[in-house]
């Protein structure tokens, strides 16, 4: 048995004897880019180098994206893969295989993943996590192959992301990522292979955006940051065309900062009781002729109407949108992925509609919850419980058809940190 996670889904071939990494390890190349190598190189404390003939040889092949062969024999080692990410995760396998200073052994791997979205959402936002922190996180992520970070950046109880076009929303929240501090999170990311994801959360979850500047919400008035979890009623006023241009304005310093293609624009949780008092909401209900039905209010329909009206800008600019599985409450913005987090029928239906889907279902994904019964020698944690045995268990596709099951992109595990003051606990859960 290896003692790797994940398990290699292709085959393992393993044979006598083993071998140790040399005290420098050379690295021949080939057609790949030298920033495959930099993981490597850092968990091996900068003991690596390129060399003609190394003891790693790396060689393209026709192999699934990301997958990868890692032949280990007694005098040298050869990793074939289509591309720098597969190479990646070769040369993570090697160092789990020698994790502890264990030798490896002779081994033949064939592996790659099941799902092209195998993701990790770190909330930034109710407890904030230094860059370093982060860093930290996806070092750990990449030892189990995780290829997504998703970035939760802002909630009603912070905004964490520098914005030089507008400066109160990290102004009056005052502990936040600098721009420089974003772009060196998602280098690091980058060069393990790892996506990163934004989320702005609209148009509830808003308040620390709202603290900044009050004329985003309906009725305007002074609003403060809040320290605790719940949801707050107070959002963003669809019917101002000024919070349309702010999220403009908004989006398109964000979208520069980050350059990977998809941005989450959340859609969770937004009460649209203040909508339906204010009079610029019943406005655009009334100019955009939202109407109710037996199963959704206009309001909800206005909601709808935002999200679109959002995607729009984010197609111009070359963005997918993702949203959570409350856009499905009214007309979905028609190229949408949907994460599915209020369980998966969310994420069933939406895969029935043939949009995308992440399944991060909460009764097996969320990794704030507690994962033992045992809760009084557990840190204190948002309630649930999702033990590791619970987690393996998910099916993604379950209960979909092989077209459907098309559309399932893969599943994420989320950290909310309301209960999680530390990047210690952040480990832990
Ligand atoms: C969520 O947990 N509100 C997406
Ligand atoms: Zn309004």
């Amino acid at each position: 048995m290896l003692n790797l996670i994940p398990a290699p889904r292709g085959s393992v071939h393993m044979q006598e004897g083993s071998v140790k990494l040399p005290e420098t390890v050379t690295v021949s190349l080939g057609d790949f880019a030298p920033w495959c190598l930099e993981a490597f190189a850092a968990r091996l404390d900068g003991h690596v180098e390129t060399a003609e003939n190394g003891f790693i040889t790396l060689k393209k092949a026709d192999i699934a994206k990301e997958g990868y062969k890692l032949t280990v024999t007694k005098d040298g080692i050869t990793v074939e893969a289509a591309d720098e990410s597969g190479a990646v995760w070769a040369l993570t396998t090697v160092t789990e295989l020698t994790a502890e200073g264990e030798a490896l052994p002779i081994v033949t791997i064939e592996d790659a993943p099941h799902y092209g979205h195998r993701g990790l959402s770190l909330d930034c936002s109710r407890h904030f996590f230094t860059a370093d922190e982060v860093k930290k996180v996806i070092d750990q992520m990449t030892r189990v192959k995780l290829n997504v970070l998703h970035w939760h950046l802002v909630d009603d109880q912070g905004w964490r992301i520098e914005c030089k076009t507008l400066p109160l929303l990290h102004e009056t929240t005052g502990t936040y990522y600098t721009q420089e501090e974003i772009r060196s999170v998602i280098e690091y990311a980058r060069v393990r292979g790892m996506e990163i994801i934004p989320e702005i959360d609209m148009p509830g979850h808003t308040r620390s955006m709202i603290a900044a500047y009050p004329h985003l919400s309906c009725f305007g008035e002074k609003t403060e940051l809040c320290q605790f979890g719940g949801i707050f009623e107070k959002i963003l006023c669809p019917g101002k065309d000024e919070t349309f241009e702010f999220i403009e304005k908004l989006l398109t310093e964000v979208c520069a900062l980050f350059p990977d293609d998809r941005f989450h624009i959340g859609g969770d949780e937004a009460p649209r009781t203040r909508w339906e008092k204010c009079p610029k909401c019943q406005a655009r209900i009334r100019t955009e002729k939202l109407k109710a039905d037996k199963n959704h209010t206009a309001e909800d329909r206005l909601q709808s109407y935002c999200m679109t009206r959002i995607e729009k800008l984010l197609n111009s600019k070359g963005r997918q949108i993702i949203g959570w599985d409350e856009i499905l409450e009214g007309d979905v913005a028609p190229n949408a992925t949907v994460m599915s987090w209020r369980g998966s029928a969310g994420g069933i239906k939406a895969a029935q509609l043939g949009h995308d889907v992440i399944m991060t279902p909460n009764d097996y994904c969320y990794f704030d919850y507690y994962q033992s019964e045992d809760t009084r020698h557990e840190p204190f944690a948002i309630g649930g419980f999702v033990p590791l045995e619970k987690v393996y268990s998910l099916n993604p596709t379950a209960s979909l058809t092989e077209e459907q099951a098309k559309h399932i992109l893969g599943t994420q595990a989320n950290l909310w940190t309301e209960y999680i003051p530390t990047s210690e606990q952040v480990e832990y859960m």
